[in-house]
């Protein structure tokens, strides 16, 4: 199972330094991943199975690029495991299909482990499953899915960060419709809390969660790679 704790834009270099020390103080198996935001990367010595990446980066080495963090200042973290595809990038950042796919494929340049997020708004979810799946093949657009260092995370735009989680029943539909094509590991998002881990770690190819808000409290992620360890 895979454990995934997305920071957005949450804590301090100190406050993530206790978070990251916390956990990796513990003796989990699950695979463990922690995206704080830029200004709280630092140098961890981690556990094998936990991992330190980041939210996004600007598919360079190095440039001029203004305001924005290339490989090269990554390299310093020893980062090899991105984001990329988030709903919050794509929706509320206008970020395009095709600036994603050069993300997508520099990171890929750079063997990093890539979880790529797919996920529908409300509106065509209330359209239904075709349409739904419509919207996240064309997601897929341009997307090696076939990399050996893929993760896909699906988290539903209407779930995200609004307390109501995807149904069993709507999360099992499109796990098991991205499964046909999809041999990476398939995550879950979206509302994901230590309440609601189990049963969501139970559905038929759902090989692990990505957390926002329930996350941000150390002793709830904790909470949820115990029940994944205890599964
Ligand atoms: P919430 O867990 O806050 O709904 O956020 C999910 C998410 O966007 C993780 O990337």
């Amino acid at each position: 199972m895979i454990i995934a704790s997305n920071f957005k834009t949450n804590h301090n270099r100190q406050s993530t330094k206790e978070f990251m020390d916390f956990i990796n103080g513990k003796d989990y198996f699950s695979e463990v991943r922690i995206f704080p935001p830029y200004t709280a990367l630092n140098n961890y010595d981690l556990r094998p199975n936990i991992r330190q990446g980041v939210q996004n980066f600007y598919p360079v080495d190095s440039g001029s690029i203004t305001g924005e963090i290339g490989f090269s200042q990554l390299e310093e973290f020893e980062i090899d495991s991105v984001l990329i595809g988030h709903s919050e990038r794509r929706h509320v950042l206008g970020e395009s299909q095709k600036e994603i796919l050069k993300k997508f494929d520099f990171a890929k340049q750079k063997e990093c482990e890539i979880v790529y997020c797919v996920g529908e708004p409300k509106e065509v979810r209330e359209q239904g499953i075709e349409a739904v799946m419509s919207y996240i093949w064309d997601q897929f657009d341009g997307i090696d899915i076939d990399y050996e260092d893929l993760i896909v995370a699906y988290e539903p735009v209407w779930a995200i960060g609004t307390g109501l989680s995807a149904s069993q029943e709507d999360i099992k539909e499109v796990l098991n419709m991205l499964r046909v094509k999809i041999k990476a590991p398939l995550l879950y998002g979206g509302s994901v809390k230590v309440a609601n881990t189990k049963e969501i770690l139970g559905i038929e190819n759902c090989d692990g969660v990505l957390v926002g808000t329930a996350s941000w409290d150390k002793d709830d992620f904790s909470k949820m790679i115990e029940i994944a360890d205890n599964l």
